[in-house]
């Protein structure tokens, strides 16, 4: 185990506090003797295991401070083991903690080799899952295919995609254009029980009206002229797999009663049929447009977007994913030189400058379109920002600052703290984890001035 993961002693009995220190010396221990120390020290080290003892100042002689205390410390630090130090005889308090979340507890006196065992269980498990969280967010990108991300909402999205496959449910996904709406309706597909079905994809703003129809449901034979033979449409064909209906917001108002009767019955007639035609498919859709300002537009009917969206998936536009554009610009190169036969190609600094100062309003498809084509155009070995069409960015510095950035975040965290406290120094500083020269510090570097009552005492 990784001792050098802090250690919090919640302990109220200076000696006690003393003693455990003593014999937990080898831990990385931070300490606290009542609730406020104890919650402003997991705000600032998110502790991998607490000792908690129940009864704290100011009322010892009962747990409901340690309670408290056990509810916040798992607000704030959800991951954290807790383990409670309760009086001999205080079994009922010791399994209500654990009813709370704490992870073990141990009746005082504590005798050492069980206080070390149980700290060392705490830990290995505290690592485990730290462990696993962080596979879980790498192995996103992978279980989604071609999905190439490291933004967090995008991932959040992918391990939503991965829950929602296996359910039946509805899903509408939302997003500008070329942000990867089908890249996730064809995962939805190939992440369920219907990946051996065929995954069928109708674009309802390519097909002209006239034609959309028969498209979707099929027609009899001689159902109109030129209807030669009998066809399937597109929803039948789509049995016992995935309808894609890419562009629903273009679905033309004389359909939407048609699809929504479908999705009601889930059976369908063809055109000039008389016999319903039972279909199971799970039905996903996709649509640049926003469906609320189409419904009160009286463009798109409610009932039938409510039966579409029993899930929402809406995916952020390319300029605010955090490094995406440069991960994917990175990943087109490898993509197209190795598509090309070409010998290994690289990004000059120019280019990407001018990538990530580019607001991509075509997303992932205008960025991958840029790059292919840079790649096939360019003489050298290096990309640079005109190969991409793009203006060379002059006299900005390099994004890629991380003084700057970090900068950046600081300021912002301590705008947020000021304005939650109220401007109250003390209470911002607790927030942030920090003490509060340093948050003066902070906020001289960042220009902000704190209320006069509370400028810090001259030294
Ligand atoms: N995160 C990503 N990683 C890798 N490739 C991506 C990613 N997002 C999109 N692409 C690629 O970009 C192109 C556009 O994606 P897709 O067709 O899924 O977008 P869309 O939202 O359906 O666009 P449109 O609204 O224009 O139909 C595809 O070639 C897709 O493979
Ligand atoms: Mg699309």
């Amino acid at each position: 185990m990784d001792k050098r993961l802090p250690l919090l002693i919640v302990e109220d009995d200076a000696a006690l506090l003393k003693q455990l220190k003593w014999s937990l010396s080898d831990h990385e221990c931070v300490t606290a003797s009542d609730r406020e120390q104890a919650i402003a020290q997991v705000r600032r080290h998110t502790p991998a295991v607490v000792t908690l003892d129940l009864g704290l100042p100011p009322e010892p002689d009962t747990p409901e401070v340690g309670f408290a205390v056990l509810r916040e410390v798992l607000a704030l630090a959800p991951d954290t083991k807790v383990i409670v130090m309760t009086g001999q005889n205080d079994r009922a308090n010791a399994l209500k903690a654990v009813a709370l979340g704490a992870y073990d507890f141990l009746a005082k006196p504590v005798e050492p080799e069980v206080l070390t065992l149980t700290l060392e269980r705490a830990y290995r498990l505290f690592e485990l899952q730290q462990e696993n969280q962080r596979l879980a967010a790498s192995s996103a990108g992978n279980t989604l295919g071609n999905l190439i991300t490291g933004d967090a909402e995008m991932l959040r999205l992918a391990r939503m995609t991965e829950k929602v496959a296996v359910a039946d449910a509805s899903v509408m996904i939302l997003g500008e254009s070329g942000t990867g709406k089908e890249l996730f309706a064809r995962a939805l597909h190939d992440l369920s029980s219907r990946k051996r079905g065929r995954f069928v994809a109708i674009n309802c703003a390519a097909i002209p009206e006239t034609l959309l129809e028969s498209e979707l449901f099929g027609y009899e034979k001689g159902a109109f002229t030129g209807a030669a033979r009998q066809t399937q449409g597109k929803i039948e064909s789509a049995h016992k797999g995935t309808l894609f209906l890419d562009e629903i917001g273009d679905l033309p108002l004389a359909l939407q009663p048609k699809l929504l009767r479908f999705l009601q019955e889930r059976s369908i007639e063809r055109l000039g049929g008389r016999e319903a035609i039972a279909v199971d498919v799970r039905v996903v859709c996709a649509t640049h447009r926003e469906p609320k300002a189409q419904i009160a537009a009286g463009q798109f009917r409610e009932d039938l977007y409510y039966r579409l969206a029993e899930i929402v998936l809406s995916i952020p536009p390319l300029r605010s994913r955090v490094g995406d554009t440069n991960l994917l610009a990175h990943h087109f190169v490898r993509k197209y030189t190795a598509a090309n036969k070409r010998g290994s190609m690289s990004l000059g600094p120019d280019a990407i400058e001018a990538i990530e100062a580019h607001a991509w309003p075509g997303n992932v498809r205008e960025l991958e379109s840029a790059i292919k084509r840079a790649v096939i155009m360019s003489e050298r070995n290096l990309i640079q920002a005109n190969d991409l069409g793009l203006p060379t960015s002059e006299g900005k510095s390099a994004v890629l600052n991380l003084s700057a950035i970090r900068e950046r975040a600081e300021r912002e965290a301590v705008v947020r703290a000021l304005a939650r406290s109220n401007g109250n120094v003390t209470r911002a500083a607790e927030l942030l984890g920090v003490s509060r020269p340093t948050l003066y510090d902070l906020m001289a570097r960042a220009g902000l001035r704190g209320g006069d009552a509370e400028r810090p005492e001259p030294s």
